[in-house]
């Protein structure tokens, strides 16, 4: 990606529904944790990229409904649509490689006579992948008739059999691996392959994430039995390749320590950032602890205690200003000031804060401008606002945060209650 200018110090793949994403858990907080620690360790300088069966459609469904991050790059509809970047712009490239004996009319045709098979909602079928449900203990049998008989109209598709009842078929070229795989290449032609590549997934179309050579691989705990099973029969002597003791996201940061691809102490997991103060020389860092405070304050699990109020205090410049995303103008003292009456205001309310995309740039030497977007959940609502923070690096002070700024984002803009959006 453009954005970075050297190779990726660590990229992950990761699969979201059942991997990224644990369906059994409303709080979300094995997501939380990870997105914590990617903001805080790994945004800067490496890449995050989801790999999804959901379509296009779907994905963005998911994204309304689960606190995830924004990818560098997201591939869906089963490695056979890739696009970069926020605005999600479509790599041509990699579609023309898929119509290599694929036919969109033939696979319609031969899958409609089989009554075993129970086509999937109208946004799952795409121009190179058609998707069906269908029982487990038919799925083998319908698997190798199927194969067989568009093999003899000239075909050449991969079958791919997940979570225990979705039946896939796409172009041989298709598939989460071979998107990996391609975008490896892609990298290294850029002189950008990253030091290390982490695949994560749970279910039958993952399997082939674990196939790409030097990738590390991480199975989550809660991995179906379909994975296991291709794992047991394909790399169980590959020591890059782990079944995680932990569930979703969890198994995801388990894997990171395992294998010592980097940092994989969750900000959330740290309990008191006061004393881990004197290591804050990161303008990216503050931005991330200060938010995750903040949710702690309002949740009322941090101690109602001025000494946090003071040491907030004393990390702004005293002319400091906040401008709200509403547009008014407060001086940033008198914000933490009245953090006070907002002490477990939400608790027992489902409030959550995360950061997304926080990216620090040294402007002139000793100023930094983070950018990032802050998003707060509470209850069923969410909001989302654009920020920039300005610090000063002081000598033997640390940071100053000197002018906080934020904008609504698009879906935001149309409420109208600023009330409960403090800062
Ligand atoms: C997602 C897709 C579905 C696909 C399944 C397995 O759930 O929405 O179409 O069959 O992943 O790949
Ligand atoms: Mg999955």
């Amino acid at each position: 990606m453009e954005r970075l200018t050297s190779p990726a110090r660590l990229m992950i793949v990761s699969d979201l529904d059942h991997t990224m994403v644990d369906h059994h858990d409303p709080e979300n907080l094995s997501l939380l944790r990870f997105n914590s620690l990617w903001e805080h360790a790994y945004r800067h300088d490496s890449l995050l990229v989801f790999s999804t069966g959901r379509s296009p459609t779907l994905y963005k469904e998911l994204r309304k409904e689960k606190p995830l991050l924004t990818p560098d790059v997201t591939i869906m509809s089963v490695g056979t649509e890739i696009t970069y970047g926020n605005s999600m712009v479509p790599d041509h490239g990699w579609v023309d490689t898929l119509n290599n004996k694929w036919d969109l009319g033939v696979v319609k045709e031969e899958t409609g006579k089989f009554s075993e098979l129970t086509l999937q909602a109208e946004t799952e079928q795409r121009p190179h992948k058609v998707s069906f449900y269908v029982d487990k203990s038919k799925a083998q049998e319908v698997t190798k008739e199927l194969s067989q008989r568009l093999e003899k109209r000239g075909l050449d598709v991969k079958i791919i059999y997940s979570g225990g009842m979705d039946l896939d078929i796409l172009p041989q070229g298709a598939g989460k691996g071979q998107a990996l795989a391609y975008l490896l290449k892609k990298f290294k032609s850029e002189g950008k392959l990253p030091v290390n590549t982490l695949a994560c997934g749970d279910s039958g179309n993952d399997a082939e994430l674990f196939s790409i050579p030097d990738v590390y691989g991480v199975m989550v705990s809660n991995a179906q039995e379909e994975l296991l099973k291709w794992h047991a029969e394909n790399a169980r002597d590959n020591p890059k390749v782990i079944h995680a003791k932990e569930r979703c996201a969890g198994g995801i940061i388990q894997a990171v320590g395992e294998f010592k691809l980097g940092p994989n102490l969750s900000p959330r997991d740290v309990s008191d950032f006061l004393e881990c103060k004197a290591e804050n020389v990161n303008p990216g860092h503050e931005v991330v602890k200060f938010f995750l405070f903040y949710e702690r304050w309002r949740r009322g699990e941090v101690e109602n205690s001025e000494a946090y109020i003071a040491s907030l205090k004393a990390s702004c410049h005293p002319g400091g200003v906040f401008v709200h995303p509403s547009g008014a103008e407060k001086s940033l003292i008198d914000t933490i000031d009245e953090l006070r009456k907002y002490h477990g205001d939400k608790q027992g309310k489902k409030f959550r804060v995360w950061v997304d995309q926080v990216l620090a740039t040294e402007t002139t030497h000793g100023t930094w401008i983070v950018k990032l977007d802050k998003f707060e959940q509470s209850g069923e609502e969410r909001r989302g606002c654009t920020a920039s923070v300005k610090f000063t690096a002081k000598e033997g002070e640390g940071l100053v945060w000197e002018r906080v700024e934020q904008s609504w984002s698009e879906e935001s803009k149309l409420k109208d209650d600023n009330s409960s959006w403090i800062i």
